[in-house]
């Protein structure tokens, strides 16, 4: 069973709805509600993407859930975790190592690893991740007062801009316990909130053994409070729940508790209440990172090295910096490590801790997280997930790694300047290793010249990457509008894969066509159920269910196709609600549908990279919105030009953007009429000229119409 489904069932239970929605709903409710075990949810962790479906044997993760919480609560009362319990089991075969005294080494503090806590912040975007480490590095003293400034670890530009995080990034923090009085090393790994970075999200989960779940005690359980928990139980880890911005008169903790502990089935009667904003509670969080995250298991004498790769990224002068976890032995300076992915082999050359600024060290052992810098020269050698051992004393097996990021959206990127295609190419590979969910191959068109088309995870993510390559690696870029991938079947049998709606093949020869779909999760406040479900409906969503997180919150659920989600849904959702619901999808499957590809004609030319694929219903909208959109975005010339969208042969929609007429007798006062005449004549032949060879200018902008199309009337 999926967690997801479990969880959803339990919100479904607790309003006492019939949630099923699937084949296996037939099973009886007796079998559906069995107790299970820990070890059943674990096992059903993950299992595909049944995101609503309650498994025939399987009961509700929600009560499974509060059983793994019954344990915890145990295991808080004794102040221990089991994992702690079972590393300390282990110890006492190999207690040479845990019993190694404090060390400090060059600045660094250097302890045991039971004294280690590996731990990411998770959370829905906004509930005070970046704010909550800014205290704790705070407080730690990790960064100087004069140095500290507001989401400190939020290191490019764009993210401060945007306010958000896009990138995971790690701080190494001493902490010494008020309670035992020891000191601990705590290694906080950062993770964005918005659902097209959760790729990040689930890295840097990889390499923790715990995770503070950050719930805005104003807000409540959103979306991504919920897919980010998930993550976080499929890699077993414990989570710590904290109830953050508890200064806002809004706040309700009780409320927010109870929630937590029905919708994902996590105690929070004990969670820290705290206000990263106003410093409350910090120690408190740091005490219970302690006390509840389980320290990393306790390192066998001469084990192989193993570490997993998390991040990298390219340093003109150094070449490429991995950042990892080490789980398995030691490395030092000077050792030969391999990549086992690929068998590349390099000397490390500077091994170093961030703090969160990089400081080098000789050794890093179990439990660390660091980075390597080893001369590697080609990109291609240190991918994320890839894992890392020496030559001399060679591991095995790799550590599991990560699945591949599947991308959502496509859209072509081109440069302005057709020289500089050998530029993008570079920065591309060079992004990718710093953004291991971005996809791209070349791509030629006759528009636009030699460009890639690209795949992201969603259209925030895309519009990160656009501005990364023009801010980051000086370029210009044109990008075409985003588009989801499409199966085409052919009537002679050929199965076709369609990204680029100009590659859909003419009608003539096409059996079906079929789209992406996903489970699309809506949590709203009560008031907005109705704007929500007009919206969704608009957007061709089939209803599944309507569950209560709370008296107040709802959460509502749908299939819909992704074409519909990746255009402006967000937007839409975000001012239908007023900002306060949140989403969250997750692809489904591949559905047949009668759709068509939507071409635009400008003066008469085909403008390929402004095709769109669309549903046949919509489709008149659609073209009536485009072309109205694109005489608004076109800058007008000194002749007319028609905007026309097409299906096939069949004009749908049509206007004329009319000519600027320029006034070339300005300087001509005075004087006889013939001369006026002359200039005239002089420019209706330059007009020709330029209808008959001149090329429109397309803005960015207008390669983008399609978003900006008022869809609330199109269609059904
Ligand atoms: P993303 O990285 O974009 O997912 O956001 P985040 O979860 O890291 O949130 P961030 O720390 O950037 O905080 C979002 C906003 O909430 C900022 O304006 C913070 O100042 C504010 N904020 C964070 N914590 C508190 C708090 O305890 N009280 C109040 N009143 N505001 C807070």
């Amino acid at each position: 069973m999926d967690p997801r489904g479990a969880a959803a069932a339990a919100a479904a239970q607790m309003v006492g709805d019939p949630l099923c929605c699937c084949c296996c709903c037939s099973t009886s409710s007796s079998s559906r509600t069995t107790t299970t075990t820990t070890t059943t949810a674990k096992k059903n962790r993950g299992r595909g993407p049944s995101l609503f479906c309650v498994g025939g044997d399987g009961a509700v993760l929600g009560t499974t859930l509060r059983l793994q919480n019954d344990e915890r609560r145990r295991r808080r009362r004794s102040g221990r975790t089991a994992a702690t319990a079972a590393g300390n089991a282990k110890s006492s075969s190999s207690s040479a190592v845990s019993k190694e005294t404090t060390l400090n080494e060059g600045g660094i503090l250097v302890v045991p690893p039971e004294r280690i806590r590996n731990f990411s912040i998770i959370a829905h975007i906004d509930h005070g991740k970046s704010t909550i480490a800014d205290r704790l590095l705070e407080i730690t003293d990790t960064v100087a007062q004069r140095d500290m400034q507001a989401q400190l670890l939020d290191g490019m530009d764009l993210e401060r801009e945007r306010g958000i995080t896009i990138k995971l990034n790690s701080a190494r923090m001493n902490y010494k316990s008020k309670k035992d009085g020891e000191t601990y090393v705590l290694n906080l790994i950062d993770t964005p909130g918005h659902v097209d970075f959760s790729y990040e999200v689930s890295r840097s989960l990889a390499a923790c053994e715990g995770a503070l779940l950050v719930v805005d005690a104003s807000q409540g359980v959103e979306a991504q409070t919920l897919a980010n928990v998930y993550l976080a139980l499929e890699n077993d880890l414990e989570i710590v729940p904290v109830l953050n911005k508890i200064d806002l008169p809004a706040a309700d903790c009780d409320r927010v508790a109870q929630e937590i502990e029905d919708v994902l089935g996590l105690d929070a009667t004990e969670a820290v209440q705290c206000s990263a904003k106003a410093g409350i509670g910090m120690d408190d969080i740091l005490e219970d990172i302690v006390r509840l995250v389980p320290p990393p298991r306790v390192p066998v004498e001469n084990e192989p090295f193993r570490a997993l790769i998390f991040d990298s990224y390219f340093d003109t002068y150094r070449g490429v910096v991995v950042v990892f976890r080490v789980f398995d032995g030691e490395v030092n300076v000077g050792d030969k490590i391999e990549l086992m992915n690929t068998g590349a082999k390099y000397d490390v050359l500077e091994l170093g801790v961030m703090k969160p600024n990089k400081i080098p060290v000789k050794k890093l052992r179990p439990g660390d997280v660091g980075y390597c810098v080893a001369g590697i020269k080609s990109i291609k050698d240190a991918r994320v997930g890839d894992t890392i051992t020496l030559t001399k004393n060679r591991a095995e097996k790799p550590l599991a790694g990560y699945s591949e990021a599947v991308p959502m959206v496509y859209c072509g990127l081109f440069p302005t300047d057709t020289d500089r295609y050998n530029d993008l190419r570079d920065a591309l590979e060079k992004l990718q290793l710093n953004d291991a969910s971005l996809n791209y191959e070349p791509e030629v068109s006759s528009a636009m010249g030699f460009g890639f088309r690209c795949g992201f995870l969603g259209l925030l993510h895309m519009e990160v990457v656009q501005e990364r390559l023009e801010r980051e690696y000086n370029l210009d870029l044109i990008t075409t509008a985003p588009s989801v991938v499409y199966h085409v079947y052919m009537s002679n049998g050929e199965k076709l894969t369609v990204a680029n709606p100009a590659d859909l093949p003419d009608a003539a020869g096409r059996d079906r066509i079929e789209e992406p779909f996903v489970k699309l999760e809506l949590f709203t406040p009560k008031e907005y159920v109705g704007p929500l479900m007009e919206l969704a409906t608009q957007r061709r969503g089939e209803y599944i269910d309507m569950t209560f997180l709370s008296q107040d919150r709802a959460c509502l659920r749908y299939d819909i196709p992704l074409g519909e989600v990746v255009t402006d849904f967000f937007d839409q959702l975000k001012g239908r609600s007023k900002g306060y619901a949140s989403m969250e999808y997750q692809f489904h499957e591949y559905r047949e549908n009668d759709l068509v590809r939507l071409d635009v004609m400008i003066n008469g030319e085909v403008a390929e990279p402004l095709a769109t694929i669309t549903h046949r219903s919509k489709a008149y909208g659609i073209g009536r919105g485009l072309v109205d959109k694109l005489k608004e975005l076109i800058p007008r010339q000194q002749f007319k030009i028609p905007i026309q969208a097409a299906i096939g042969n069949k004009i749908i929609a049509s206007t004329q953007l009319s000519a600027m007429r320029k006034d070339v007798l300005a300087k001509c006062y005075g004087g006889d009429i013939s001369r006026k005449k002359k200039l005239l004549k002089k420019q209706a032949a330059g007009k020709k000229r330029m209808k008959a060879f001149g090329k429109v200018e397309i803005s960015q902008e207008a390669f983008m119409a399609v978003l900006q199309i008022d869809q609330s009337n199109v269609g059904e």
